[in-house]
């Protein structure tokens, strides 16, 4: 199908935002942002509470207009349309299911404003529904429903009248692990049946990292790193990202000239890439999970390695998380499989711990 296209635009992109940007009175919520959201792409927007996740979706959607910049939705600037008009669907957090209605009426509603044929109504009501496991629920009240049974229904109500883009806002914040983890799943292959542009906000990594193919990682107002999980996860650029996704390691040192870097108690540990100036500040990342604990006595594999103390060992069923202290005054975290107490590593113990520079990251300084 060919598509129309705009001087500029790039066709495959469901959303452009361009230089956008709010402030509520003297509060920044969004500084000057470019964010490109592809076509049927599930794209996360994740970071800590005030990062401004929610004001960049009530910008998509419309419900706040931008301070600077311009909003595209496939190539037509939508900046000052009005949010009915712009086909994008919302899901809450907190349903916002109206409370005296049905389940099918609560569906129904988007269809009703938009004055739909009662027949052609009930025939995208029931599908809706099956769609989200909630045939035979349709006479039940919200308040006769179980969280994840009114969230449930607060999603048909979204894909009801199929809108371009759907939106879904800390969707399963309010649900326990378990549910929050089947539903993951269940959005999940929504996104998949219906194909179209998702864009999700979470302030969970792990969620964030299990549902998305892009996670825009945000910062007091800013987009800290744009990426795949993968991208994210193993190529960090700075403290804030390393520190938000996963578990970190960080080390902090200057270079001697001959590729080593300088840390702590007059060591040295091997760093990964071309060997930076004499004397250039560099921070490194290891994560836990690359951090091997070996006996004192035995040989050590690796390019680097520190000897310490264990400081705790926490048994976390399949997981098992060590800090050690370093004799040069580190404190270093590992992470592996857990073996039996007998021969996990005790509180006390003396141990070596060895690592491969080229599972280190270089962050931005
Ligand atoms: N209507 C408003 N008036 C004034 N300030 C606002 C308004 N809405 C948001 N803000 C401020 O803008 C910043 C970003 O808020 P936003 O709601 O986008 O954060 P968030 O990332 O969604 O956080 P959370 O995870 O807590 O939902 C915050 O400092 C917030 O206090
Ligand atoms: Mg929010």
């Amino acid at each position: 199908m060919l598509e129309e296209t705009v001087v500029g635009h790039h066709p495959a992109h469901a959303i452009e935002l361009k230089s956008i940007s709010k402030v509520y009175g003297a509060v920044p919520a969004l500084l000057r942002t470019d964010l490109s959201v592809q076509k049927g792409e599930f794209l996360t927007l994740l970071g800590p509470s005030g990062s401004g996740k929610t004001t960049l979706l009530n910008l998509i959607a419309g419900a706040t207009g931008p301070t600077t910049g311009a909003i595209l939705l496939d190539g037509r600037d939508i900046t000052r349309m009005p949010p009915r008009d712009r086909g994008i669907g919302m899901v809450f957090q907190n349903y916002a299911l109206m409370p005296h209605m049905t389940v099918f009426e609560n569906v129904a509603y988007p269809l009703r404003a938009r004055r739909e044929a009662a027949k052609a109504i009930r025939v995208k009501v029931t599908e809706a529904l099956e769609r989200v496991g909630l045939r035979g629920f349709e006479d039940r009240k919200p308040r006769q429903l179980s969280g994840g049974q009114q969230q449930r229904v607060g999603i048909a109500r979204c894909i009801v009248y199929s809108p371009a883009i759907i939106m879904m806002d800390e969707p399963l914040g309010a649900l326990d692990k378990n549910l929050r983890e089947q539903m993951q799943g269940e959005i999940k292959r929504l996104h998949k049946d219906l194909g179209t542009t998702f864009i999700y906000v979470t302030h969970d990594q792990e969620e964030a990292l299990n549902m998305s193919d892009r996670i825009c990682l945000m910062s007091m107002g800013e987009i800290a790193q744009l990426g795949t999980p993968d991208e994210l996860y193993f190529q960090p650029r700075s403290r804030f990202v390393a520190e938000f996704i996963g578990e970190s390691n960080l080390i902090s040192g200057r270079m001697d000239g001959r590729g080593q870097m300088l840390i702590a108690g007059d060591r040295s540990i091997a760093v990964p890439g071309g060997i930076p100036a004499e004397g250039a500040e560099m921070l490194v990342m290891i994560r836990p999970e690359r951090v091997r604990i070996c006996g004192i006595d035995e040989a050590v594999a690796d390019d680097n390695s520190l000897s310490g103390e264990v400081a705790s060992s926490s048994f976390i069923g399949g997981t098992t998380r060590v800090t050690i202290r370093c004799d040069n005054g580190l404190n270093i975290t590992a992470k592996m499989m857990s073996d039996r107490s007998e021969t996990r590593p005790q509180s006390g113990a003396r141990v070596n711990l060895c690592w491969s520079s080229a599972d280190m990251v270089v962050l931005e300084n």
